[in-house]
């Protein structure tokens, strides 16, 4: 990642100082301004996030905040100001201040919500750079994660949909992304242009879905008033994705076999063979070596549809995933629901990462679609997430090990490890580890970890 350029405006040379020290120190490059009017004339050269005094001699840092936000509305600002009205505040942030600060502020604690601050830029350009290659509708980009799971996902997708005849079998728990990858998988091969045809194979009564996929002759049955294609017939060309193929009955599943193997089928009541171009991609979220040891789905039809097995993590192994799937979903609710939240505090990130995510994906989406209609404010916070706070809590994801733990010893490294994910700030270190900052400060003492670990 580049650096990133911050801009430090203060009358006050000392101030000024200080704060450009430990922002160099931190890695970051760093610009000085002492009026509203040097500060305006710095933008130009290219600002990530402006550090901005209240009070200045030649105006005030509302003003300034405004008319940086109309010369490029992606400028984080953080207001810092030794006279706080709640107006000021109120103002500050309606017109899109990320942040308010009092002075004297504690370096830490600037340092702090800088990194954080430029983290959620980080998250939002990444978003971007995905929503802009996933102008396609499914393109690659529409399956959004940067973890080593997710991006080797990706890069098998891309290779299966370049061997456009192959059968393929997506495994997976629900909620994964498997309707999403037949998909990806259907429009980003040579087939784009034909049809994608879609049946769930457990909606159906066996007879409608044999007649579904494979159509009938007038007459083959009762309903069968006229001639009718079945979905094979009209894909020709294209992709059928069979939802659910575990939940298919065994006349079926001889069938489809048939018609793997022979690439052509007859209609129900028909006798003539049709021969088409389909490509079968397959899904299901059970396990189907068991179903095969069990004798419920055919071994050879497994072996025919598992030519390209890919198979979707779920959600709970790729939680660093979890933050960008978070941003990608609240942009495209903001879009759906003409809101404009700027993602989420570091405690509903906390929480939304120690979530287990049963429901995978799926659930994650809807859990934020609830909580973006439901929330006035402009960052969903963990109050948002009822629902998750008290499943965390009364998860058992700590099970006691039969050897039993030494609970000073684990309340230490706990206490530890929450000080240095959030970089020292003791108000945040209490937010993961559900304690005020004086419980903190007191357990700091308590262990004796009077430097910053
Ligand atoms: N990696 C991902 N990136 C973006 N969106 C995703 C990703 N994975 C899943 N989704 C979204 O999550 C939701 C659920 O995914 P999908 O319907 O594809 O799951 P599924 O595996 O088919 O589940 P089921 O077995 O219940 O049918 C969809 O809205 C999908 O677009
Ligand atoms: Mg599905």
């Amino acid at each position: 990642m580049p650096k990133a350029n911050i801009l430090v405006v203060d009358d006050e040379a000392l101030i000024r100082w200080s704060l450009s020290e430990r922002l160099k120190s931190d890695g970051y490059d760093v610009l000085e301004a002492d009026t509203g009017r040097a500060a305006m004339e710095k933008l130009p050269d290219g600002v990530d996030l402006v550090l901005l005094d209240y009070r200045l001699p030649d105006t005030d840092g509302v003003t300034v905040l405004r008319k940086i936000k109309e010369f490029d509305q992606d400028i984080l600002v953080i207001l810092l100001t030794a006279y706080a009205s709640v107006e000021t505040a109120v103002e500050a942030m309606k017109l899109g201040a990320y942040h308010f600060a009092n002075k004297p502020f504690n370096l830490d604690d600037v340092a702090a919500t800088v990194e954080r601050a430029l983290e959620t830029t980080r998250l939002r350009r990444e978003v971007r750079q995905f929503r802009t290659n996933a102008a396609r509708p499914y393109s690659l980009q529409r399956i959004v994660g940067g973890s080593p799971a997710v991006t080797a996902l990706r890069h098998l997708v891309a290779r299966v949909a370049v061997s456009p005849s192959s059968t393929v079998l997506l495994t997976g728990e629900s909620g994964t992304g498997k309707d999403l990858v037949a998909k990806v998988i259907h429009y980003s091969s040579d087939r784009a242009s034909r049809p994608f045809m879609n049946i769930t194979c457990s909606a159906l009564p066996e007879h409608l879905l044999e007649s579904e996929l494979f159509g009938h002759e007038r007459g083959a049955f009762t309903d069968a008033r006229a001639q009718k294609k079945g979905l094979l017939e009209t894909a020709d060309g294209g992709t059928v994705f069979l939802d659910e193929i575990g939940e298919m009955t065994a006349g079926l599943q001889a069938k489809l076999l048939r018609f793997l193997e022979e690439k052509s089928f007859k209609r129900v009541g028909g006798a003539a063979d049709i021969r088409v171009d389909v490509r079968v991609i397959a899904a299901t979220n059970r396990n189907l070596d068991e179903e095969v040891a069990k004798h419920q789905f055919r071994s050879d039809l497994f072996y025919r549809l598992n030519v390209l097995p890919v198979s979707m993590p779920p959600l709970r192994a790729h939680p660093e995933d979890v933050p960008l799937l978070v941003e990608y979903f609240i942009d495209a609710f903001n879009s759906e629901f003409r809101k404009r939240v700027f993602g989420a505090t570091p405690a509903a990130y906390a929480l939304l990462q120690s979530y287990g995510w049963p429901g995978n994906v799926r659930e994650l989406r809807n859990v934020i679609e609830r909580a973006m209609l439901l929330s006035d404010s402009d960052r969903l916070d963990a109050r948002d997430f009822p629902a998750l706070a008290t499943a965390v809590s009364a998860g058992d994801e700590f099970e006691l090990p039969a050897g039993g733990v030494d609970l000073e010893q684990l309340e230490r490294s706990l206490l530890i490890q929450a000080l240095r994910r959030s970089t020292g700030n003791q108000t945040r270190a209490g937010t993961l580890l559900g304690l005020n900052r004086d419980q903190i400060r007191y357990r700091i003492e308590k262990f004796g970890l009077t430097t910053a670990p």
